[in-house]
Order: C-alpha cells, then sequence, then structure tokens
C-alpha cells in the first residue's frame, strides 16, 4: 500500500497503524522527531505541530461487543490550578526498589503484596457492585511499568474475561498503543477506577468511586509508574482530585476537553507523577472525530517522559 510520506518520527509503519484505526495524524510533537546532529534541545511548546497530510485510508472498524462505557462531560467551569503545562522537563521519580503498598489509614486494608491486593479485590464487597459482578477486573500488565493506563469500570466483556480493555474499546486503545511502540504487559500497566462492572455500564458512584479507590492507590504504590494516563472523566477527576491537582468538586465540574492537553503534577501516595487526561477509548468510538485529539496527548505523555529522560526523540519510552 502506498502511504503518503510521513515524516521521520512518524514512520510507515505508525501512520498504517494510525490509518488503520482512523486518527488523523497530523499531530506530531516536534520534541519527538529527530533533531539535527548537534542540537542540544529536545523541548518545543505544547502545541507546536507538524502537520502530515492525512491518510486516505478508511479506518478499520472495531470488532462488535456491548462493553463501551465513557459518559459524557458536565458543563464547563474555570480549572485555575491546571496551568497549560509549558515543555519543561518533568522531573520524574526515583523507583522505589522494595515498593509496598501502604494505604491510606483511612482504608483497612494492610500492607499488601501483589498476591494479597490482587486476592483483596477478587474476595471485595466493599459496595452493591460485587452482588452483580461475574469476575473483579484488577487489572494488567507490567508490574514494574513506565506508562499506567487509567479506565473507568469492567464493561461486559471485561466482566467476563477479568481482564480490563478487551472489548471495542480496548481494541482501540491497544492500537494506539502500538503507534507508540507501546503494548499492554511491555512497560504498560492497564487498571480501572472501578474494578467491578457497573449494572449496564452505568456512570460509577462517587460512594462506588471512594470505596475501590484504595485499591487504585495500592496499585499505583506497587507499579511506581513514571507517568499516568487517565482515561475519561471518571478516571481524571478521580486521579486529579486524590493527587490534589483540582479540589474535588472542581474536578467533578471540569470537562474533560479542559483537562487534556496539560500535564498535571499530581500527588499519589509517596509519588508525585505526571498525569495526563485523553478522552475514553469509548467515547472516541462514538466521536472519531476527536482520535486527533487523544493521539495528540498520547504525544504528549510520551514526549513528557522523553524530554525528562533527555533521551533521543522517537527512542522508546517503555
Ligand atoms: N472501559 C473502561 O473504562 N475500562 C475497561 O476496562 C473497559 C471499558
Amino acid at each position: 500500500m502506498n502511504l503518503p510520506r510521513a515524516l521521520p518520527w512518524l514512520d510507515e509503519r505508525r501512520s498504517a497503524l494510525l490509518a488503520e484505526i482512523g486518527v488523523p495524524a497530523w499531530w506530531q510533537p516536534r520534541a519527538l522527531l529527530p533533531r539535527p546532529a548537534g542540537e542540544g534541545d529536545v523541548g518545543a511548546p505544547i502545541g507546536t505541530t507538524v502537520r502530515v497530510a492525512p491518510t486516505p485510508h478508511a479506518p478499520r472498524t472495531p470488532p462488535p461487543d456491548a462493553s463501551a462505557s465513557a459518559h459524557p462531560t458536565p458543563a464547563p467551569t474555570g480549572c485555575p490550578q491546571a496551568a497549560r503545562a509549558d515543555f519543561a522537563p518533568v522531573p520524574l521519580p526515583l523507583r522505589d526498589p522494595t515498593p509496598r503498598c501502604e494505604p491510606a489509614p483511612d482504608t483497612d486494608l494492610a500492607t499488601l503484596d501483589w498476591p494479597e491486593l490482587e486476592a483483596a479485590i477478587h474476595a471485595c464487597q466493599r459496595c452493591g457492585l460485587a452482588a452483580c459482578r461475574q469476575r473483579a477486573v484488577p487489572g494488567v500488565g507490567d508490574r514494574r511499568p513506565t506508562w499506567l493506563i487509567v479506565g473507568e469500570a469492567p464493561g461486559e466483556e471485561e466482566d467476563r474475561q477479568g481482564e480490563p480493555f478487551v472489548g471495542r474499546a480496548g481494541w482501540l486503545l491497544d492500537r494506539m498503543l502500538a503507534a507508540l511502540d507501546l503494548q499492554r504487559g511491555h512497560g504498560v500497566y492497564i487498571a480501572n477506577v472501578l474494578k467491578c462492572r457497573p449494572p449496564r455500564n452505568r456512570n460509577p458512584e462517587p460512594d462506588e468511586i471512594a470505596r475501590c479507590a484504595p485499591y487504585l492507590r495500592c496499585q499505583i504504590a506497587l507499579l511506581q509508574p513514571r507517568i499516568v494516563l487517565a482515561l475519561g472523566r471518571f478516571a481524571a477527576q478521580t486521579l486529579l482530585a486524590e493527587g490534589g491537582c483540582l479540589p474535588p468538586e472542581e474536578a467533578a465540574r471540569v470537562p474533560l476537553g479542559r483537562l487534556r492537553g496539560r500535564v498535571f503534577q499530581a500527588r499519589l501516595g509517596e509519588l508525585t507523577l505526571p498525569v495526563v487526561v485523553s478522552y475514553h477509548p469509548a467515547y472516541l468510538l462514538r466521536n472519531p472525530v476527536d482520535k486527533g485529539k487523544a493521539w495528540a496527548d498520547l504525544c504528549l505523555a510520551a514526549e513528557t517522559l522523553a524530554s525528562a529522560d533527555g533521551a533521543a526523540p522517537g527512542a522508546p519510552t517503555a
């Protein structure tokens, strides 16, 4: 197939992947482009984009299933504490060589290791969702990841299989990750705010989120990711409120579109982690016009890592 000649970072393979899922891959942050020899700075302002002609390929459609579960955003309001990030390198935390999960004292979870945490999730009766689940869905992937990706809650297929993002939304997520040379299990861990499926994929209730939050807290403490990608309104609200980036009431009001396109520094347990917010893949399946923005968010996250590492632009970050 004849792909349009893309810029070097957006090579033929990546262009093909993006074309397959219908992402208009015009967004290519400069910081990820190869630099001329001798040029030292990696950074370029967010929003500096290089446009690549849209591909002529018809996007492939994802496999059908019924598990889509992203939700519309509420009415706009201000977001004064979340300044648009300049492209200063973000200092990333050093990893604790022997991580343990020490949940906040307001929970009754003791210090847990992975088997204990997963057993606790599978046996959980903290809220009414326990009664409707087929399987709890703790999370999946590399337990020493660079990336932690947080979604909303299991859908129908996830509830059946016990793994997050295995339905249509997962199909799209996997392909967007592949365009960054990422895949679940290799430098990436995927979890949800809620570990059990809400009936008929309804929105999570605040009380359910509060009761489930200690599990995500534990996961973050054990995983020690270097960057967090929050997919959708509920993941963004939970992580930004928990991380002290926004007061909870404000996090609940600000529309997702106002939270994306910037890098938050969230205090999550003992770690201060960069958090990038993006659209939920299920929302993107319904609103493909926003796929380009979601791709830009992924690039922003990759760029944040690359610039913190001083890595060669375009180098794998996982
Ligand atoms: N939507 C989510 O938020 N998480 C999943 O695991 C599946 C769909």
